[in-house]
């Protein structure tokens, strides 16, 4: 039951399409609307959020007629890559959204009516479709990033049926189409993730759209198969040259993006391979923070990380030299000659358009500029992540890091950045990286992990919406909404909520709550920085610090059984003890017990194994009581035996229910002996004591009924590490 309203509070909502899979493959959140639209295979869909219920509006789109035919001729498969995958959804215009699909190969673009806000339209006209080419990828597999501005689509992609022109282009609005040279130099089979418009300063002349994405390293030397992460930058307003580099950008330049810890030997460990980029934008939005994960690409080692990149840092490496190389023998350095005016990658605009130097337009740059532009691409320095580490590291995990959104959150000492990172197993890390008083090592806390899909599916989108307190979180199978806190859950007392560290949440005196900052309530406890409930608690009632649940658990001599105690903050750890006779001794842990996350095992019962289990965690040199589990061992006597004694002078409803009761735990214990069974029933109901509180034995019932089964669920061959289960999929 507990485990139930647990996932009903993780993902309040979901959607799975109407037609069995989803397969999800573009969102757009519209905060403004209240809308969530989704694009799938053949098919858009519009979700009205409403505050309890969501009703949604489907559009079918296919192929084009004779598309579909065409691309299974080609030899494409017809399931995964002959259908229109929506790979674009972007706002239009005031009434408008942009969409466009793969139309099987053959890209296409429609606009879709969404109305104005507060009524659910959601029409398409699917006359006035036109092509896609270079919006969006043929391939449905293939990378892809796009931004939409000015009524203008910058978009990083493979823009041919073949997936061999690797391009950054602009299209729509009044200007010409724009395009990279084709040039490895300039894009050497780059995967783009990432493209955000973000401006310079008040001058919209200077605003600058930013691709961010992995490509070979010519740079890297003769290491075959280098791959570094780029972050690349071109001009809103440039137009092309004149002469040359006519429709081609002019202003491109990118840089490396480094992401590394030290390794052994002063040889640091890379992680090269950019996954996903999330801009968590600020009041100033000329700085947003970059968020990036990384992996590695080495087979020896698998890891994760995630960096953080600063505005100025990223800027400063695009005012530095620029990378070069004097010939094919020579080795890579910094460009020492005369750089060209205007330096390449300078937007045209009022500091360039000078009286006698006048370069109102990228047209009216000297041939010079364009060309050193062309040869020198590269910048010589590379980014470095904020403090000049990842803010987390992981490695050597069952599962791979996806996507990441982050919310900055007002605490009462300051603010927090809480990451939420889905991975490809369907579940979804929620994370604080705290940075150590004196030391550089950061301290990562996790504060939840939840199982959003019940079947380990990739998380391919997360969306969050601040205005909701809730992330969107897509993948093939559908998409589920979750809350971005989740504080009553952290328990009742105010050490636990202490200890949990979410910067969302505080103890109010009564309760675990959502913090607001400023709020008049003036007892709010919190400590993130250092989860010490012993400062912040002191006052507290002392028993508070205890919760401690106190069960009785039955479990059949031979057979295994299960102890639940999971600790509420996953940082804590947890130790058993066993009381016999006044004494209390740590349970000796073995391949027969065994701990567990979600509490002690056994996997073969023993009769002297009976006891009072405590179940302790510590955490931050905390010591918390969280249960107090007495374990009874059955044995001997066989059922006919027990059904034979029958309850004599008991009432019909009482034997009835004893019948049924007998019946179940039969059938949940196995039909092996059962020994002592009678004096087990003497404790449990058959004396008079017990018989006259009716519903506590039947309360005892149950959580001997819900121990068994969770025994057997626990035992039957799940891995060890269990998040823990807060899906809903089909309950
Ligand atoms: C938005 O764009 C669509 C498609 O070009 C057009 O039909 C519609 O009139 C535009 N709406 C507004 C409000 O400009
Ligand atoms: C449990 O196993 C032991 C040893 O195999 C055996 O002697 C004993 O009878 C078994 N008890 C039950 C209840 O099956
Ligand atoms: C152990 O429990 C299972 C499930 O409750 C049951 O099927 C099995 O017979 C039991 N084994 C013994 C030895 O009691």
């Amino acid at each position: 039951r507990l485990m139930l309203e647990i996932q009903i509070n993780a993902s309040v909502f979901w959607f799975l399409g109407h037609h069995g899979q989803l397969s999800l493959s573009a969102v757009f959140l519209d905060e403004y609307r209240d809308r969530l639209f989704l694009g799938g295979k053949d098919i858009l869909y519009s979700l009205l959020l409403g505050p309890t219920s969501s009703e949604s509006k489907e559009i079918y789109w296919p192929p084009l007629p004779g598309n579909r035919e065409d691309c299974i001729q080609t030899g494409k498969d017809p399931q995964t890559e002959c259908a229109n995958f929506v790979r674009l959804l972007q706002p239009y215009n005031r009434t408008h959204l942009l969409a466009c699909g793969t139309g099987a190969f053959q890209p296409m673009c429609a606009f879709i009516s969404v109305g104005h806000r507060g009524e659910h339209v959601f029409t398409m006209d699917p006359l006035n479709v036109e092509s896609g080419r270079g919006k969006v990828p043929h391939d449905p597999s293939f990378p892809f990033a796009s931004a939409f501005s000015g009524g203008e689509l910058y978009t990083g992609l493979t823009a041919d049926f073949l997936g061999r022109d690797s391009v950054i282009f602009r299209s729509m609005g009044g200007r010409s189409t724009m395009r990279t040279e084709t040039d490895q130099k300039l894009l050497h089979d780059p995967k783009f993730i990432a493209a955000h418009l973000i401006p310079d300063n008040d001058d919209r002349d200077n605003d600058k759209v930013y691709f961010f994405f992995t490509e070979k390293a010519t740079e890297a030397g003769d290491r075959e198969g280098s791959i570094h992460t780029r972050v690349g930058r071109v001009c809103a307003n440039d137009v092309g040259g004149q002469r040359v580099l006519v429709n081609k950008w002019s202003t491109f330049i990118k840089a490396r993006l480094v992401c590394s810890v030290p390794g052994p030997h002063g040889i640091d460990t890379h992680f090269n391979q950019l996954e996903d980029v999330f801009l968590l934008r600020t009041k100033d939005e000329r700085n947003p923070d970059v968020y990036a994960i990384f992996s590695t690409i080495s087979n020896v080692f698998q890891g994760f990380a995630v960096c953080v990149y600063r505005m100025a840092d990223i800027r400063e490496a695009f005012n530095g030299p620029f990378a070069h190389k004097e010939g094919p023998d020579y080795q890579w350095g910094a460009y020492e000659g005369r750089v060209p005016y205007p330096r390449p990658g300078v937007c045209p605009s009022k500091i360039t358009n000078q009286p006698g130097r006048e370069f109102g337009s990228t047209k009216d740059f000297p041939d010079s500029v364009l060309q050193f532009a062309r040869s020198h691409p590269l910048m010589w320095r590379p980014v470095f992540p904020a403090l000049r580490q990842p803010v987390l590291v992981k490695a050597n995990i069952p599962y791979k890091l996806k996507q990441i959104v982050v919310d900055r959150v007002e605490a009462e000492d300051g603010h927090y950045d809480v990451m939420f990172i889905g991975t490809d197993s369907g579940t979804v890390l929620k994370v604080i990286a705290l940075q150590g008083g004196n030391s550089l090592e950061m301290e990562v806390v996790t504060l939840e992990e939840l199982q959003v899909f019940k079947v380990p599916t990739p998380i391919t989108s997360m969306e969050i919406s601040v205005k909701r307190q809730a992330v969107f979180v897509g993948s093939p199978a559908g998409v589920a909404q979750v809350k971005l806190h989740r504080c009553e859950t952290y328990g009742k007392a105010c050490a636990e909520c202490c200890l949990a560290r979410d910067p969302y949440c505080a103890w109010d005196g009564s309760s675990c709550s959502r913090y607001t900052p400023n709020s008049k309530r003036r007892f709010r406890r919190q400590d993130i920085r250092h989860g010490n409930p012993v400062l912040q608690c002191v006052d507290q009632s002392p028993g508070d610090l205890d919760v401690t649940e106190d069960k009785v658990v039955y479990g059949t001599e031979n057979n295994s059984t299960f102890l639940e105690c999971v600790p509420r903050s996953p940082q804590a750890t947890v130790t058993w003890l066993v009381q016999r006779d006044d004494r209390k001794d740590e349970v000796k842990l073995d391949d027969r017990v065994m701990s567990t996350d979600q509490g002690l095992l056994f996997r073969r019962l023993f009769r002297h194994d009976e006891g009072v289990y405590i179940c302790r965690s510590r955490e931050h040199g905390f010591t918390q009581v969280l249960g107090r589990i007495t374990l009874e061992v059955l044995q001997g006597e066989t059922v006919d035996e027990l059904m034979a004694r029958d309850n004599a002078g008991l009432s019909d409803s009482f034997k009835d229910r004893s019948r049924t009761w007998f019946k179940d735990i039969m059938q949940l214990i196995g039909p092996s002996n059962l020994p002592h069974v009678e004096e087990y029933c003497e404790r449990m109901w058959c004396n008079d004591k017990l018989r006259r509180k009716h519903k506590s034995m039947l309360e005892k019932y149950r959580q001997a009924q819900e121990s068994a089964r969770k025994a057997r669920s626990k035992n039957s061959g799940e891995r060890n590490r269990t998040p823990r289960d807060l899906s809903a999929w089909e309950e």
